[in-house]
This record gives structure tokens, C-alpha cells and sequence, in this order.
């Protein structure tokens, strides 16, 4: 029995919202990049001895990066690009950098130090307890 020109429509465009699935679901974690990390609850990052003192670490599970300008003195930052929101995962020297369009931003104070991006990163309260550090 043949299909008729109706039932073909309606399955080529669920094969194509299929394919248009599986687009959102990559460009899902794209979606989730705009989330404020840590927005509700608190985190444990780790020991704070992780953080060297001067620089910073990227907590990319938690989407958040720890800088220690100076000793015993932290600062926690979201690592969502405020340009459009990828996640930055690369920290060189005293900056973080955004994979997508190549924004820099400084550790120690989330501010822009090379565009796009216009907005300092999001800062989120971080304090250490035990020896770790607990952001948000
Ligand atoms: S999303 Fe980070 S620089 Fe564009």
C-alpha cells in the first residue's frame, strides 16, 4: 500500500524535527552555558591549596574559576562568557579566555581585559572552610 502525499509530509518533517532534535541537543549545551552556576546552592570546589597564589584554577564542572590575587585572599567568578555565553576554559598567564570569539578576562577581577565581551564576569561569593573553598 502506498503512502499517501499527506502521511509523506508528516514523516519527513518528523525525520526533520528528529534532525532538528538532535541540532538542539547539541546546541543544548550551548543553551545550559547561560546558566549563573551556583546560583542556588553552595559549592565545594575543592582545597584551596589548589588555587596557587597569583593565579587562578578553572573548575569547569561547576563553571566557576578561583583566583587567589593574594595569600589567603580568593575570588570566584562564573566562567559563562558575558559576550554570548560559551564557557571559558583556558587560562593563560593572569587571564581567562573565551574559546568562542576570544574574549579575555582578568583572574583576580573578572573584568574585560580584551573584547568582544563588554561585561565583567559574574562574581560569586566564595569563602574557605576547612581548608576548601565553597563558592556560592
Ligand atoms: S562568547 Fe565569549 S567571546 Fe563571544
Amino acid at each position: 500500500m502506498s503512502q499517501s502525499p499527506a502521511r509523506r509530509t508528516v514523516l519527513r518533517g518528523a525525520a526533520l524535527a528528529g534532525v532538528a532534535c538532535f541540532g538542539a541537543a547539541a546546541c543544548g549545551a550551548g543553551e545550559e552555558s547561560g546558566t549563573r552556576p551556583g546560583s542556588d546552592a553552595a559549592v565545594e570546589l575543592g582545597p584551596a591549596s589548589d588555587v596557587p597564589v597569583g593565579g587562578a584554577k578553572l573548575y569547569g564542572k561547576q563553571r566557576m574559576l578561583v583566583s587567589q590575587p593574594a595569600k589567603g585572599e580568593f575570588k570566584c567568578f562564573s566562567t559563562v562568557c558575558t559576550h554570548m555565553g560559551a564557557i571559558l576554559n583556558k587560562i593563560e598567564k593572569d587571564q581567562a579566555v573565551c574559546p568562542l570569539h576570544g574574549s579575555h578576562f582578568e583572574v583576580a577581577t573578572g573584568k574585560v581585559a580584551e573584547g568582544p565581551a563588554t561585561r565583567p564576569l559574574e562574581e560569586v561569593p566564595v569563602k574557605v572552610k576547612d581548608g576548601k573553598l565553597i563558592a556560592g
